[in-house]
């Protein structure tokens, strides 16, 4: 079976969400341009499809299978005008891709159309009572019950449309960020918000809705980021916000630090390339305020609160999921290492599932790069619920994590775009990093003198990523022999082992080629088998602890044919004679390594991914998060 009809099927029948994009404005100015610009910004969220609907004597709808740029092409020729309307771009989960199940979606007499992101989990019941009812539906959409539910209870109440949207919201099982537009009122959009992101961006006569700041950051700084089971009545001159049991809310204005350049590629091919070259800066603002070298001092203002807390935790939990989840793993050797803590890393999905055992002395820490992964979030929920403390390790400023956590330390990142994590990755583990030698200043189990060290070394950290960066010929180099590779091995020890999954991980994701990784010793209980002269093994070699275990790992492979690329430390020698190709990176201590070894693997991925003619920046069957289980 084709791989994106397979994760169709299960997303179908497992309830699996991947993330759209939605986009509104109400103002003076042409709605079009400003949701068709949002809908590319939003893209990465999912390009499956896309649709608008314009207010333009009655409501105006046109949606397409594909990307947004098949939308554009669609409408080319018509005369798109109104100054109230909505944009969507979807992953499809209920329903393939195609023009029908685009959104937005209609009420039978097609007065009332609806955008959605999320997921209506009691649909399949709402649509058989409608159908009884005499509904007919188009598409296979959960999205299309949602809104014949509303207009359902508006022709048997008589109520308005706000009222009939407050029930219908009452009786939905999901999550859901919805904007609604009617063709009576087409002077006021209704977004609601539960379990998905929502933004409204606050101009003067004039209102910006989108999945998250991208769409409205050149149009207006100030922001209000809807709650959970909020609904928002947003017309030209007058924004009302109503919790569900309709009581009114006080909106909170806040100002973006988001600039617009950082949504572009800025020169390059790539957002991800963008990203990967993004990372000395990233790391170094990251460290920003945070690290005093000459002192041996750590400052993490999101979490100064817990200071007492920490020095009597008995044990870290690590939820998170994907690349998230790799740091997860390095910061379990470094906040073991040099916090003396005991660390579980869990998978967010997996933990939810079972019934772990959490007590009040536990601190557990959620780490998501979108802050909206509906996992990592439900995760959080169960661990609150037994009492754990939890911090969260986020990018994206304003996202749910966050504001669902205790505490919190901000990657500072910026936004990541391309659906590879990139510097999301390099930005937690250098949050995880400041918070194992936090915790270890506040426990006593690291001397001054050494923090003065390690500190003054994790400082020069960002100038050597940039010059690991400079292996990106050599990388392209190795690409080109491997890039018609169909199986790929990646191997590390230590810190270096998470290091490795994670190459597998931007290899698999964005070039299809099958890559695993292991820790280098596993391989003679297994993967050994699949050695033979076609395959490619790529082992994280550099000068630590375990470099003599790694180099008799890779004699193994060697006298098994296996074609060796090695990342090793600038000045190796031993490793060099053995392996087909090396990449050196800087010499750092251990604890530093993962920072730089990952650098010229997200590099022969992207390069690999290229010379195939992938979609690097939106890889198939992806987006950028996963917001609904
Ligand atoms: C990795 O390149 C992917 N983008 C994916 O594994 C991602 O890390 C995962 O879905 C978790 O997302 P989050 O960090 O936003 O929670």
């Amino acid at each position: 079976m084709d791989i994106k009809v397979l994760l169709l099927f299960l997303a179908h029948t497992f309830n699996i969400e991947f993330m759209c994009g939605i986009v509104g404005y109400i103002g003076y100015r042409d709605a079009y341009p400003i949701v068709i610009k949002g809908l590319h910004r939003l893209e990465y969220r999912g390009y499956d499809s896309a649709g608008i609907a314009l207010a333009d004597n009655g409501l105006k709808v046109y949606k397409k299978a594909g990307k947004v740029s098949d939308l554009e092409g669609f409408v080319k020729d018509v005369k798109l005008t109104g100054t109230a309307g909505m944009g969507h771009t979807r992953w499809a989960t209920h329903g393939a891709p195609s023009d029908r199940n685009s959104h937005p979606h209609s009420s039978g007499d097609r007065k009332l159309t609806i955008i959605h992101n999320g997921i209506i989990e009691n649909y399949g019941v709402l649509k058989e009572a409608l159908i009884a009812k005499g509904h007919t539906f188009i598409s296979d959409t959960d999205t299309e019950v949602l809104i014949h539910l509303i207009e359902d209870i508006q022709n048997v109440t008589g109520l308005d449309l706000r009222e009939a949207v407050r029930l219908a919201l009452n009786r939905v099982v999901g999550a859901y960020a919805i904007v609604i537009m009617n063709a009576d009122e087409p002077d006021e959009l209704i977004a609601a918000r539960k379990g998905s992101p929502m933004v409204i961006g606050v101009g003067k006569g004039e209102y910006f809705i989108a999945s998250d700041a991208t769409p409205i950051v050149e149009y207006t700084k100030n922001v209000i980021y809807l709650n959970d089971n909020e609904i928002a009545y947003v017309r030209r001159e007058d924004l009302l916000i109503k919790n569900i049991d309709n009581t009114v809310q006080t909106p909170y204005i806040q100002e973006l630090e988001l600039k617009l350049e950082m949504l572009e590629k800025g020169g390059y091919d790539h957002f991800m390339m963008k990203e990967i070259y993004e990372q000395p800066r990233s790391i170094r603002d990251c460290l920003r305020g945070r690290i005093y070298p000459t002192q041996g001092l750590v400052q993490l203002g999101g979490i100064k609160e817990y200071v007492e807390k920490l020095k009597n935790i008995d044990r870290i939990i690590i939820v998170a999921c994907g690349t998230s989840w790799h740091a997860g793993l390095v910061g379990e050797y470094l906040i073991e290492e040099y916090a003396r803590v005991p660390v579980e890393v869990e998978y967010a999905s997996e933990f939810r599932y079972r019934n772990p055992i959490i007590t009040p002395k536990d601190l557990v820490i959620a780490i998501s790069q979108s802050g909206e992964t509906a996992d990592t979030m439900a995760a959080i929920e169960l661990a609150k619920e037994k009492g754990a403390t939890i911090f969260g390790i986020c990018n994206v400023v304003g996202a749910s994590i966050p504001r669902l956590t205790h505490a919190g330390v901000y990657t500072h990142a910026g936004p990541e775009i391309g659906v590879a994590s990139t510097k999301a990755f390099t930005g937690q583990v250098t949050v995880l990093t400041l918070i194992a030698f936090y915790i270890a200043q506040q426990r006593g189990t690291i001397t001054q003198s050494k923090f003065v060290e390690y500190l003054t070394e994790l400082n020069e950290i960002p100038d050597l990523v940039e010059q690991a960066l400079k292996s990106n010929e050599q990388v392209k180099v190795i690409a080109e022999r491997f890039k018609d590779s169909t199986n790929c091995l990646f191997l590390g020890r230590g810190s270096s082992f998470p290091v490795a999954l994670e190459g597998a991980l931007k290899l698999k994701e964005i070039s299809y080629i099958h890559a695993e990784g292991y820790p280098a010793a596993e391989m003679k209980h297994g993967p050994i088998a699949l050695i033979d002269a076609e395959m490619p093994v790529i082992f994280i070699a550099t000068k630590n602890s375990s470099y003599e275990k790694v180099v008799s790992n890779i004699q193994e492979v060697k006298a098994r044919g296996g074609k060796i690329i090695a990342i090793v430390s600038e000045g190796d020698t031993e490793v060099k004679e053995m392996a087909d190709y090396v990449i050196e990176i800087p010499l750092t201590g251990e604890t530093f390594v993962p920072l730089l070894a990952t650098i010229p693997l997200q590099l022969l991925a992207y390069h690999i991914a290229v010379m195939r003619g992938c979609n690097v920046d939106q890889p198939r069957n992806l987006a950028k998060s996963v917001t609904v289980e």
